[in-house]
């Protein structure tokens, strides 16, 4: 993508929310046949939190977006773009984006959603960074958000361990060059391939059952796929950045299963030590994973200004992309 050199988008505050209920693997295994072994083994998840009676995708995006606004020091009003990433929306129609809008008590702005699944967040930060390089609009809220456990066939032992609800959300801000001193985005890189749809997708929808349906994957497929897309997209826009791997201070990628990850640092020859892991304690939130675990680098004090941080993510579609930034 070509870059307009007089405006960065720079990310000036991060947040995160997630459900009040915990489920270990333990407390799991007593509904479903599975064990604490078997999920730990094949994925490193060992809690994910699920959404209870009055927790919905978009309350949920409401505090984590209203936690990114209070670490920005900025106020609802100073807003003008919503772009919100999910495939567990509160309605068919409107969109999320929206309602979250209002929730925040924004009189005016443009609010959307953006459906590319564990890929979304990506695809939001790309569209955002886009709309921010035009100058027409200053100050973007980009929000991961979803509540998979709404959507997962809990009869699917293979499935239904793997996915938690959570959000995630960032305040873009567009600066003028000079003032980012190097900070903002410098690559983002974007993909699909709708030949995969049938290897991880949901058996329902508006237009076709008339449900909302329940998620179906075939894991081993998707797996494989998962390592050599990840690592040929983070090769290919740290070289839009003119950067090399041993430059990158953290990479913060979809957190699906931790032998995902391993496997991807391993083929870039990063090391272990300079990758985000959330997975154990939120399981895969899908479009939230992203900005929920750059949300925990940020606050731990792991990712400091200035550093260069590359997300990453994979999902249904197949969709997959990355961004490098300079925090
Ligand atoms: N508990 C116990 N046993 C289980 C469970 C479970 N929860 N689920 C499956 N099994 C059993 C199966 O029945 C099978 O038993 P069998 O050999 O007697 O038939 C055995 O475990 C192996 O099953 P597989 O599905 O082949 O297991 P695999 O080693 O492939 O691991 C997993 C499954 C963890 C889903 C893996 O394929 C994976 O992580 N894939 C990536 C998928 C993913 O993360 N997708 C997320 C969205 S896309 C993305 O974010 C990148």
């Amino acid at each position: 993508m070509i870059r307009s050199p007089l405006i960065r988008s720079v990310v000036t505050g991060t947040g995160s929310a997630l459900p009040v209920r915990r489920v270990s693997n333990e407390e799991l295994a007593q509904e479903v046949d599975t064990s604490d072994a078997w999920i730990v083994e094949r994925t490193g998840i060992r809690f994910r939190h699920i959404a209870g009676p009055g927790e919905t995708t978009a309350t949920l995006a409401a505090d984590a977006a209203r936690a990114a606004l209070a670490a920005a020091g900025m106020l609802t009003d100073d807003i003008d773009l919503i772009v919100l990433a999910t495939a567990t929306p509160d309605q068919t129609f409107p969109a999320t984006a929206t309602k979250v809008q209002a929730m925040l008590g924004i009189a005016d702005c443009v609010a959307f959603d953006v459906a590319a699944v564990c890929s979304g967040f990506l695809y939001a930060v790309q569209v955002a960074d886009s709309m921010l390089r035009t100058g027409v609009h200053r100050r973007a809220l980009v929000i991961g958000a979803e509540t998979f456990s709404r959507i997962l066939d809990w009869e699917d032992r293979a499935t239904c361990v793997l996915f938690g609800d959570g959000a995630g959300a960032i305040v873009l801000e567009a600066r003028d060059s000079d003032a980012a001193t190097g900070r903002g985005i410098l690559a983002t890189r974007l993909h699909s391939d709708g030949r995969y749809n049938d290897l991880l997708y949901v058996d329902g929808g508006p237009s076709t059952t008339g449900t909302v349906g329940k998620l179906r994957m075939k894991g081993r497929e998707v797996f494989r796929h998962a390592v050599t897309n990840l690592s040929a997209v983070l090769t290919e826009s740290l070289g839009i950045a003119g950067l090399a791997a041993e430059q990158v201070d953290w990479v913060v990628p979809h957190q699906a299963n931790a032998r995902i990850l391993d496997a991807t640092a391993r083929k870039l020859g990063l090391s272990p030590d300079k990758v985000v892991v959330t997975v154990d304690r939120h399981a895969n939130t899908s479009a939230a994973s992203v900005p929920l675990a750059l949300d925990v680098a940020v606050r731990d004090g792991r990712i400091r200004e200035g550093q260069v941080v590359v997300l990453e993510a994979m999902g249904g579609g197949f969709t997959w992309g990355a961004a490098v930034m300079r925090f």
